[in-house]
């Protein structure tokens, strides 16, 4: 009988690996004070803005503005950039929806350029092919956790007058040469969806050092007020609505109602207590699999440049070689590895650009693109790496499996070098 458990064999495991979300009686009775008190919104309670305060500093931006999702988070930040009908934004393919429909919801145009292949994320040697005279920003989204190449991004952004926004959606405690994400660029955006490592169910935040930027941003997610300067006034363009301004009907830009609950911060304020603790184990579980891993024949883990100082790690990347494992196709070693105890996900099954979404264009009636860009055509565009990525290379192992011990790290090493050696019979 085969010795893989997928044919009937032992597996290398039974036990669970640890579950998200983790939560404590703390953050239970954190959410029940909220609850008790009736207080339960940011326009009268405070821990919103205490959130925006702790998580700001703790990822090293000046100011950062609490929000429903990152969804949001990321449309805002470009309404607040100034991205305007017809401008061009660069966006990487390998990416969640919202890093390239928030470009379309601002009627802006999603550019995408590949992806570099040890890191999965934007390829900073192909930026500068795409920029044309109607490019005005670059999305860089850190994936993973894992820093982007921002000190050439940050060149070409200057060389060609480019707005950089950040997407740290993976990125809370992720650092670049020691800056965190998300504060590198003119802003940051950040997700606390279930599946973040740090999350209140839903959430998001946007982060910047720049007050004037904040304060749109502030604007943008209450309704369009603007809230003065304890000494009356209003940061750069805004002054011109001081008078007025501070008033809950006095209403002066395109703004809605993107608060986050009270509810969501004391869950994220009690979460945020041990994200460092979590993110240390991560880390040095990460680097365990990263050395383990790259022994196996046919395995490749991800490339981690000397500038990622800190990698949040939503999640544990490696690439499959279906030409080490005899040509088996990657569905069948996950397969495999699932029996043997270990689940991982084959990730994005196509690029963002293959999306009916994008394919059809099917933009209006929800924004001006009715009548524009006739001749934009996503079916054409073509991004190899990514396509490489998704059609049989990239493996994804959960944030929350790195929460776990060395023995279980140990574990999913044996499980992969099991499928490996046994790689004819899967
Ligand atoms: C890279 C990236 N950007 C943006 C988002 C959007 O965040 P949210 O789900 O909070 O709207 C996500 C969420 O999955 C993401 O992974």
């Amino acid at each position: 009988m085969s010795k893989l458990a997928i044919h009937g064999g032992k597996p290398v495991r039974t036990k669970p690996f640890p579950r998200w979300p983790v939560f404590t009686e703390a953050d239970a009775q954190a959410v029940a004070r909220v609850v008790l008190s009736g207080v339960w919104c940011c326009t009268t309670g405070k821990l919103a803005g205490q959130f925006e305060e702790a998580f700001a500093k703790f990822q090293g931006a000046r100011y950062g503005v609490a929000l429903t999702n990152g969804t949001t988070a990321l449309r805002l930040a470009l309404m607040a950039a100034g991205i305007e009908e017809g401008d061009e934004v660069i966006v990487p393919p390998y990416t969640f929806l919202a890093t390239a429909t928030a470009v379309v919801e601002c009627n802006a145009v999603p550019v995408f350029v590949d992806i570099d292949p040890d890191t999965y994320n934007l390829d900073p040697r192909l930026i500068e092919a795409a920029i044309t005279p109607r490019t005005c920003a670059i999305i860089p989204v850190h994936f993973a956790g894992l820093a982007c190449d921002m000190g050439r991004i940050l060149a070409i952004a200057k060389k060609h007058k480019l707005k950089i926004i950040e997407d740290a959606c993976h990125g809370w405690g992720g650092r670049w040469k020691n800056k965190g994400l998300g504060c590198i660029g003119e802003m940051g955006v950040f997700s606390f969806q279930a599946s973040k490592n740090l999350t209140g169910g839903e959430g998001g935040l946007i982060t910047t050092d720049n007050e004037e930027l904040y304060a749109i941003c502030q604007s943008l997610h209450n309704g369009g007020r603007l809230k003065l300067r304890p000494d009356g006034t209003l940061p750069g363009r805004l002054a011109a609505y001081e008078k007025g301004a501070g008033n809950w009907y006095a209403h002066f830009l395109l703004g809605g109602n993107h608060r986050m609950t009270e509810m969501q911060a004391a869950l994220l304020l009690s979460q945020l207590k041990r994200l460092k603790k979590q993110t240390d184990r991560r880390e040095a579980n990460a680097h365990y699999l990263d050395r383990e891993l790259a022994a196996i024949p046919g395995i490749r883990p991800m490339r981690q440049d000397a500038f990622a100082t800190r990698v949040s790690r939503h999640l544990y990347l490696f690439r499959y070689d279906a030409a080490r494992f005899g040509g088996q196709p990657r569905q069948k070693f996950l397969a495999a590895l699932k029996a043997e105890g270990v689940t991982a996900s084959p990730g994005y099954p196509m690029p963002l650009y293959r999306q009916p979404l994008f394919l059809e264009k099917n933009f209006a009636p929800y924004t001006g693109w009715k009548h524009s860009h006739p001749d934009l055509d996503y079916s054409r565009v073509s991004c190899p790496v990514c396509e490489k990525a998704c059609a049989g290379e990239a493996v994804w192992l959960s944030q929350a499996t790195l929460l776990g011990t060395r023995h279980d790290m140990d574990d999913i090493v044996a499980a992969v070098a099991k499928v490996q050696q046994y790689a004819a019979e899967i």
